[in-house]
C-alpha cells in the first residue's frame, strides 16, 4: 500500500495533541531530516509550547549549528542553542573503543539534555527515532543513541516522557512527511548524518584537532560529490593509522582519510557509489592540498553487508 504522508501527519498530530495537551514539550534537533521533521510536526500541533534544543556537541559539520538554528528561528520555532563541545571532548578523551565512544557520547548528550530539560520545565520530549534505528539496535548490530528503552536509559530519570512519532516509518517515508510539512528540499533530501556526529567517523581518539581535520575533509567530499551525484550518503572518515607521504618536498608521516559513498533506500543494506575517477582525483587533490595533515586518501569499496555505513 502506498504511504500517505497527509494521513500520517493527521494521525500523528492528533496523537501528539491528545498526549501533550497544554503542557510543554521539547525536541532536540540536530538539523537531520528525522529531528527536523519531528520539530516541524510538533510545532504545527503545539506551536509555542514547543522549544527545540540544539546541542552543539562539537562533532557537527561546518557551520551546522548556526545554519540550522537560524532556519528554525526564521520559521518562528523557539530554539535554544547549547554549546557543549567542551563537555563532549572532555568525556571522549582517551576513548578508542567504538561502543564505548557511543556510550560516552550518549551519556554526555542526555546529561546535557537533562539539564536543559529541567530548566525548560517541559514534560515531554519528542524524538526522531525511526524504524531502522529500532531494528538495528534490537538486532544487536549497534546501539543507536536514539533508542532509549533498549539501551537501558530510563526517560523518567530525566524527568520527562518520550514521544517518538516517526518510530514506525523508514527514511523514504520520513522525507515524504517532511516535504508535506513544508521542510525545504535542502533539509528533506539531505544525506543522513548520525546522532554521534563526526565521532562515528573517527577511528581512535576523538580530539578537537582530529575533528577539525575530519570536518574539513567532510566538507570537501560532500562538495565535490554532490556537484554531480546524489548518493544516499557520502562522507570522509579519519583512520587511526598513519602513512608516509611528501608534503612541501619533505617526508611526512601523515593522516589517512577514507572517502565513503553509498547508495541505499533504507540504510539497512547499501551498495558502493561508482564515483567517476576524475571526481575521486579531485577529492584527493583538494584534501591533500587543503589539509596538510593528510598524506593519503583511500576509497572504500565495501557494501553493507558486510560493512556498516559508518565506521563505528
Ligand atoms: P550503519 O553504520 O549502521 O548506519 O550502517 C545505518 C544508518 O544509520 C545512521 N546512523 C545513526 N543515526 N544515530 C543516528 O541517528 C546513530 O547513532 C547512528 N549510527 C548510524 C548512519 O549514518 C546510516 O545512515
Amino acid at each position: 500500500m502506498k504511504f500517505d504522508a497527509k494521513k500520517f501527519i493527521e494521525e500523528k498530530s492528533k496523537e501528539l495533541k491528545d498526549t501533550i495537551g497544554d503542557e510543554k514539550a521539547i525536541c532536540a534537533t540536530s538539523g537531520g531530516v528525522d529531528s527536523m521533521t519531528c520539530a516541524l510536526l510538533a510545532h504545527k500541533v503545539i506551536g509555542d509550547q514547543l522549544t527545540t534544543l540544539f546541542i552543539d556537541d562539537g562533532l557537527m559539520r561546518e557551520n551546522e549549528p548556526e545554519t540550522v538554528t537560524k532556519w528554525l528561528r526564521d520559521n518562528k520555532i523557539n530554539v535554544k542553542l547549547i554549546n557543549a563541545g567542551n563537555d563532549f571532548f572532555a568525556a571522549l578523551k582517551g576513548i578508542e573503543d567504538p561502543e564505548e565512544k557511543r556510550k560516552v557520547f550518549r551519556d554526555t548528550f542526555y546529561k546535557t539534555l537533562g539539564r536543559a530539560v529541567k530548566e525548560s520545565g517541559a514534560s515531554f520530549m519528542i524524538q526522531g527515532t525511526i524504524a531502522a534505528d529500532i531494528v538495528e539496535t534490537k538486532g544487536g548490530i549497534k546501539t543507536q543513541h536514539n533508542v532509549l528503552e533498549q539501551i537501558g536509559i530510563s526517560p523518567e530519570k530525566y524527568g520527562l516522557r518520550i514521544l517518538e512519532p516517526l518510530r514506525e516509518i523508514y527514511k523514504p517515508q520520513v522525507r515524504e512527511v517532511a516535504k508535506e510539512l513544508g521542510l525545504p528540499e535542502e533539509y528533506h533530501q539531505r544525506m543522513p548524518f548520525p546522532g554521534p556526529g563526526l565521532a562515528t567517523r573517527i577511528i581512535g581518539e576523538v580530539t578537537p584537532e582530529r575533528v577539525t581535520i575530519l570536518r574539513k575533509a567532510t566538507e570537501i567530499v560532500e562538495e565535490e560529490i554532490l556537484k554531480e551525484l546524489k548518493p544516499f550518503q557520502a562522507f570522509a572518515v579519519l583512520l587511526n593509522d598513519r602513512a608516509t607521504g611528501v608534503v612541501g618536498g619533505k617526508r611526512a608521516f601523515g593522516n589517512i582519510i577514507v572517502v565513503r559513498s553509498v547508495e541505499s533506500k533504507d540504510a539497512m543494506t547499501a551498495t558502493v557509489t561508482e564515483i567517476p575517477w576524475k571526481t575521486l582525483q579531485r577529492i584527493r587533490e583538494r584534501i591533500c592540498e587543503e589539509i596538510p595533515e593528510v598524506t593519503r586518501v583511500l576509497y572504500d569499496i565495501t557494501p553493507k553487508p558486510p560493512g556498516t555505513i559508518e565506521y563505528i
